[in-house]
Formats: structure tokens, sequence, C-alpha cells
């Protein structure tokens, strides 16, 4: 059995843009305490002994500067470049069609612009996997959730739904070689496009488990990500130095 990571970063970032003139650069790109954010997310992969490979899907024209990015950061023995896709899910489809897997390999993706990830989260996520054949990492929901009807001037809520039954769904998600490649293959058939892996392996059938998750995990999406994600890594390494101070 082999673990394999795949990290889809082809996105162009439009959702970051604050409406400038300048368009913005892609949110995987972005300095994060001095270092992009997608090499966080390849430390916290590489840094997981059982993690054989790691693909990250870019686009092409990004292709040489990403391996030359993975090179500066002595990240090339475990990390190799492919080609993204269209879509996120184009993206990991082209990725997993570039790996000689066995059926029982484990297949972990995960969100290039998630870079506060943990390497102990992403054990417990591969022992899912080996243990109930597919899992993701999900937030249990601290708010109140409303299933809504858009309309022309916003929503109307149509009703509440116990946020007891509610996780939000983060990356890694995973699952046996064998399993996701049959959900990516009925996917493709039907023509169906999901935003993460479990949407298309609960369509074929397979159960996914659940792994708790953190909110520090979350995705750089908006303006005033980064300085959160700064914040969080500024609280993690002052903790860390008053722990190493009282030893
Ligand atoms: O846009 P969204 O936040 O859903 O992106 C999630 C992940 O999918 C990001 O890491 C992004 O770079 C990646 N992506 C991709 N190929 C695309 C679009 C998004 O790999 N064509």
């Amino acid at each position: 059995m082999r673990v394999y990571v795949i990290l889809p970063a082809a996105g162009i970032g439009t959702r970051m843009s604050a409406g400038g003139a300048t368009p913005p650069a892609p949110k995987q790109f972005l300095t994060l305490h001095g270092v992009p954010v997608l090499i966080h997310c390849l430390r916290a992969f590489a840094a997981v002994e059982r993690v054989e490979t790691v693909l990250v899907a870019v686009r092409a024209q990004e292709m040489d500067r990403v391996r030359t990015l993975i090179a500066r950061y002595g990240l090339e023995a475990k990390v190799k470049v492919v080609e993204g896709g269209e879509n996120r899910q184009g993206s990991v489809a082209n990725a997993l069609a570039t790996v000689d897997c066995a059926d029982d390999d484990v297949i972990l993706v995960h969100d290039a612009v998630r870079p506060l990830i943990d390497p102990g989260t992403i054990d417990r996520t591969i022992d899912a996997v080996l243990e109930y054949g597919a899992a993701i990492v999900g937030l249990p929901a601290v708010d109140t959730i409303k299933q809504v009807e858009r309309t022309a001037h916003g929503a109307i809520v149509t009703s509440t739904i116990p946020r007891e039954r509610i996780v939000q769904a983060q990356t890694p998600q995973g699952a046996r070689f064998d399993l996701l490649k049959r959900a990516f293959a009925e996917s493709e058939a039907d023509e169906f496009s999901g935003t993460d892996e479990s949407s298309l392996l609960e369509r074929a059938g397979i159960q996914v488990a659940v792994v708790p998750g953190f909110s520090r995990n979350f995705k750089i999406t908006q303006p005033g990500d980064i300085e959160l994600a700064e914040f969080y890594l500024a609280s993690a390494e002052k903790a860390a130095a008053e722990k190493a101070g009282t030893q």
C-alpha cells in the first residue's frame, strides 16, 4: 500500500479580487509568512512519512515556474508537477490519469489553498481511508444552518437543518485508488461535475467517513484571508516558543 497526494492548484483565484484593475495573483501563489501558500501545503504532506508522492496540478504556462519553486524549497524528492484541467475536478482527473497505482493504494486530494493543514490530520485521514475505504476531513457546524430558496432580492428560509447532522467538508479527501477511479469514471460518463471528491464518491454509492477537522484548515478565498492565516501562524509560533521556554 502506497499513499499518493494530489494538489489541484490550477485555479486563477478570481474571488480574491477586491475589485481592482489588475488581475489578482492566484491564491495558491500568495505569500504567507514569506512562503507561497502552495509550499505550506506541500511541506505538510512531505512531512508525513507514509506519503510517497505528491502531484501538483497547475496550468500549463505555470509548470516550469512551479518546478523551480519546488526545487527552491528542496521538495523535489517527493513532489511532481502535472498539467491541470478546466476545473478542480478536471485537474484531479488529469493527475489521476498519470499515476500507476495498485487498487489498494491510498489517494488523498487537498486544495492547494488550505495552507494550514497539519501532518496529524493528514495521518488520521490516511488511517480512515485504510479503515473505511474513503474519508474526508469535516468541520462540525457551529452556526444554525438554513435551507433557502434564492430570490431576485436574496433568499427566503425554507427550513432549518439540525446542525448535529452537518459537517462542513474540508480537505484532504481521499479514497482507495479503485474506489476513486470508479467514482471519477462514473461521473465522467454522466457528465457530473462536483466541487469535491466526496460528492463523486457518494453518488457512486461509496461510504465516506468523516475525520474531525479544525477551523484553521480554512480555504484562502477572500481578501483578508491571508491576514487571518498569518495570525494563526503567529499564534502557533508564540505557543511553541512559550512551550519551549517552560521546558
Ligand atoms: O476555486 P476553488 O476554491 O474551488 O478551488 C479549489 C482548488 O481547486 C484550488 O486549489 C484551485 O487552485 C484548484 N483548481 C484547479 N483547477 C481549476 C480550478 C481550481 O486545480 N481549473
